[in-house]
């Protein structure tokens, strides 16, 4: 089981579908209504070394290239959010990865749906470990590594 005793941080996007909807004050402030921090925030619209640094494990899977094309469609917010235990309640926040049978009360349970392309639009990314978290962080904010 995670200690979640410790601080530790996570890197959460709002993807470039969540922020053309204009939910990226709603993803940030369920965020900071669950207590998290937020450490460092960025608008910004990603590049494609960017993106094929951050979905390297998905490279090869049949939804890499649609989903670095719908990753690269316009800007997202970045954030670094902290707090004890927040890489796996980000996660639980976040809902599972298809909106369609997310929970009710989760970020993409209540605001996503399936929009019947290529690629699960599903508002949000966090990161599912406190390894992938400090990698991602450096893509993302090197100057926060
Ligand atoms: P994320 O990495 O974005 O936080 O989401 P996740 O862990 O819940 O899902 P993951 O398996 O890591 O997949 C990364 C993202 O790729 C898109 N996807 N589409 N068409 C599909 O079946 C499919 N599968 C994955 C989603 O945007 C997913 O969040
Ligand atoms: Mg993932």
């Amino acid at each position: 089981m995670t200690d979640t005793t410790q601080t530790e941080r996570s890197l959460v996007l709002v993807k470039p579908d969540g922020y053309r909807r204009g939910l990226t004050g709603e993803v940030l402030r369920r965020i900071e209504a669950k207590g998290y921090t937020l450490a460092a925030l960025a608008v910004l619209t990603p590049t494609r070394e960017q993106l094929g640094a951050h979905y390297a494990e998905h490279d090869g899977k049949p939804f890499y290239e649609p989903l670095l094309e719908f990753m690269s469609s316009g800007p997202v917010t970045a954030a670094i959010i902290e707090g004890q235990g927040c890489v796996a309640g980000f996660r639980s926040l976040a809902g599972a990865t298809d909106p369609t049978g997310a929970a009710p009360g989760t970020i993409r349970g209540d605001l996503g749906r399936d929009w019947g392309v290529a690629v699960q639009q599903n508002i949000v990314h966090g990161s599912d470990a406190r390894e992938s978290a400090e990698q991602e962080i450096a893509i993302w904010f090197p100057d926060h590594a």
